[in-house]
């Protein structure tokens, strides 16, 4: 098990080095990310390299038995660097600079920003390739975090290079975008822009494009550092930090340039969801790279200092939310950062050591959860263990948040809403694209899936074919990989799946309506009509209940479906809301509404009880969290109340076999449990574990 965080010792005087080391021992910290930002300290000027102090560093960590991480150094540029280089800074919108003074500001397509940074890692790599202290490379620094959309001319040129790569020929760009719409037809690549400020939509087809873009440029950055590694001789691991759940990334297509996924997660004591959050968070990265054990690169031991107020965790925890990172595959966890800063924008941050120093709460928990983990077994390798998978797309996020739709989608509090209903049940969920649903899962739910690539479609409907229980929800298979409707209405692809034909959206005004307007009607016009015409909310019965509905109410034919819930209200009343649909050995279900969270709540109960998945462990008290991993158990008491919990196994941390376990508030039990055939990650599905 991994243990440590971010160290930044160029922002100390060398006599604070040799404590660090001594304290981080004491901690019991194992690993530091060394030097993140500490570009302008190697390099003071273009022609001046200073390695001294990263030597000392280096052997006193090496003396002290702790492991390097050695950053790259490159996401934030010295001053001499925009200095002169200005084209390396990225523009907004209006293609208005973003100047230095803080950081990352780097425009990623810029060729100069590349060639700089690029020997600064040669020259690292170089260096320190063969220290036996590195253990590991850290590349960038959360590419994308603060800037993740640059409208440069350095961008403008690499979009240009980048769509002429995709499409050859400008006539096929023009296809994939359907510029015959608003006379936007191309006559070459050089008549394209980044889609700088506008007086109205841009072009779908073009953001999504963009999107794609702006995704394989925060890549490409990654992955030129990571060949200049390699190219050094690296045979260390080469990974960067993910932010779990990050729109402008698709972590799917970086995934496999990771030698080890890394997950920075901070939940937010005051988000009530946070620990529904965050679970969804840490399966998302697990399932990045099924089978192996990823590492929690950044949390904090207590507040942060960037939400608008920022207040400590709760006693406890920290431990809980370790423990339900380990539960969900790390093998590694660490802070921002070791040393509380001084001065800069991050002095209000917690950290390992803070400024207050050893004497204190933060402190003895560190050094309380360094002991706790040093004492853990091994792991095991989390296993692809869920019966249940949840699809999550970057290039649907992108395509279904877009204008211009019948309602504004945000897509994922849709997905967390449908997460949070199994993670509250402790049914153990995978993340996938849909080209991943194989018939390893039981269970597969798809939520506005808008955008439905060939091969995604085609992989949902083997999956029913072949004996899999599919959930689907209003706002799917709308739209091809280009954002164009398909020849043949809605629901082109899943239709014959679940046993639908699809009429009309029935789009909802939601509390949040609002948006640009057209033809002179403000926004708060539109939203004034709307709410006049009464239509915010929509009823559906089922078992007996009368529950909501929200976004859109569809108008759905069934072809073959059986009606399980219909509407009883809003403009399809009558018509199905809720439908089942026996295809091949499988069968499909659809919402033709979003179900509000108890409605939802209740359809999720009805589709799991028909598919057979079950929980990690059943009948737990409220608020107790559990996760599988291979053979352990991780429980989680996330409650204010003492809990007991019968479960059969040995207790991972003292080896003790256990019957049943007591857990006080956010307290936390390891148990090895194999699973049983039959129950929970039976002996078939364990077997296909790659
Ligand atoms: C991010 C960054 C760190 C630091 C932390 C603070 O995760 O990677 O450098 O700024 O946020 O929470």
């Amino acid at each position: 098990m991994l243990y440590g965080a971010d160290y930044n010792p160029d922002q100390w005087p060398e006599e604070v080095w040799d404590e660090d080391v001594r304290l981080m021992q004491e901690a019991g910290v194992n690993i530091v990310s060394l030097g993140i930002f500490a570009w302008s300290r190697i390099q003071p000027a273009e022609d001046v390299w200073d390695f001294a102090w990263l030597d000392t560093v280096i052997d006193k960590l090496h003396a002290g038995g702790i492991a390097v991480n050695l950053a790259t150094a490159t996401a934030s540029p010295p001053p001499w660097v925009s200095a002169t280089y200005p084209e390396t800074l990225p523009a907004d919108e209006s293609g208005a600079s973003y100047w230095p003074g803080s950081r990352q500001h780097f425009a990623p397509s810029s060729p100069t920003y590349r060639r700089l940074a690029g020997e600064l890692v040669r020259r690292l790599a170089e260096r320190y390739v063969h220290h036996p202290a590195v253990v590991m490379w850290h590349v960038g620094n959360e590419f994308g975090c603060h800037l993740w959309m640059d409208f440069s001319d350095a961008a403008r040129d690499a979009y240009r290079g980048w769509l002429a790569a995709r499409y050859a020929t400008v006539e096929r760009l023009n296809q994939a975008w359907g510029t015959s719409f608003w006379s936007q037809r191309y006559g070459s690549f050089d008549e394209i822009f980044p889609p700088r400020l506008a007086p109205y939509s841009h072009n779908p087809s073009s953001m999504l494009d963009w999107r794609r873009f702006t995704s394989d440029m925060l890549l490409e950055c990654y992955l030129m550092e990571r060949e200049i590694l390699l190219a050094a001789g690296a045979t260390q691991p080469i990974t960067t930090n993910f932010m779990g759940p990050f729109k402008p990334a698709d972590y799917r297509r970086w995934a496999p340039h990771m030698d080890v996924i890394a997950d920075d997660c901070y939940p937010d004591p005051a988000n009530p969801n946070r620990v529904r959050d965050a679970a969804f968070q840490r399966d998302l990265v697990r399932s990045l790279k099924p089978g192996a054990a990823w590492l929690l690169w950044e949390q904090a031991t207590d507040a942060v200092n960037w939400r608008p107020a920022n207040p400590g965790k709760r006693p406890g925890a920290l431990v809980a939310e370790t423990a339900q990172s380990i539960a969900r595959g790390a093998d590694g966890i660490m802070f921002f950062q070791w040393r509380q800063s001084r001065a800069g924008s991050e002095k209000f941050h917690s950290a390992m050591l803070p400024h207050a120093g050893t004497g204190t709460r933060t402190w003895d928990a560190v050094t309380e959860l360094g002991a706790r983990l040093a004492a853990l077994p091994e792991l095991p390798a989390p296993g692809r263990d869920a019966q249940v998978a949840l699809v999550f797309d970057w290039e649907n996020w992108w395509a279904v948040e877009e204008r211009d739709h019948p309602t504004e989608i945000d897509y994922l509090a849709i997905v967390l809403e449908w997460y949070g209903a199994f993670h509250a049940r402790n049914i153990q969920v995978d993340i996938v694209g849909p080209e991943e649903v194989d018939h390893t899962y039981a269970l597969v739910v798809a939520p506005a899936l808008y955008l439905l690539r060939d091969e995604g479609a085609s992989a949902l409907a083997r999956f029913v074919d072949d004996g899999g229980t599919l959930l689907t929800g209003p706002f799917t298979d709308i739209v091809d990989a280009h954002d164009h409707f398909r020849d043949g209405g809605f629901l082109t692809q899943l239709g014959p799946v679940l046993g639908l034909r699809f009429e009309d959206f029935g789009a909802l005004a939601g509390p949040s309506s609002g948006g640009a307007g057209v033809g002179g009607l403000s926004s708060d016009a539109v939203q004034a009509a709307r709410e006049a015409a009464g239509r915010g909310a929509v009823t559906f019965d089922l078992d007996g209940a009368a529950r909501s509905g929200r976004l859109v109410a569809e108008a759905v034919h069934a072809t073959g479906a059986t009606t399980i819930a219909a509407f009883t209200s809003g403009p399809h009343a009558g018509a199905p809301a809720l439908t089942r649909h026996r295809f091949g050995s499988g069968e499909a279900w659809y919402t033709a509404t979003q179900p509000t969270p108890d409605a939802l709540n209740a359809v999720v109960g009805v589709v799991v009880a028909a598919s057979g998945v079950g929980p990690v462990v059943a009948d737990l008290p409220a608020g107790v969290e559990a996760a599988r991993r291979g053979d352990l158990v991780t429980l989680i008491n996330h409650s204010d109340q003492r809990v007991e919990i019968t479960i059969d196994g040995t207790d991972a941390e003292t080896g003790v076999a256990v019957e049943r376990v007591v857990l006080d508030p956010q307290g936390v039990a390891f148990v090895t449990a194999p699973a049983r055939a039959g129950t929970f990650a039976s002996a078939a599905r364990a077997a296909s574990t790659p």
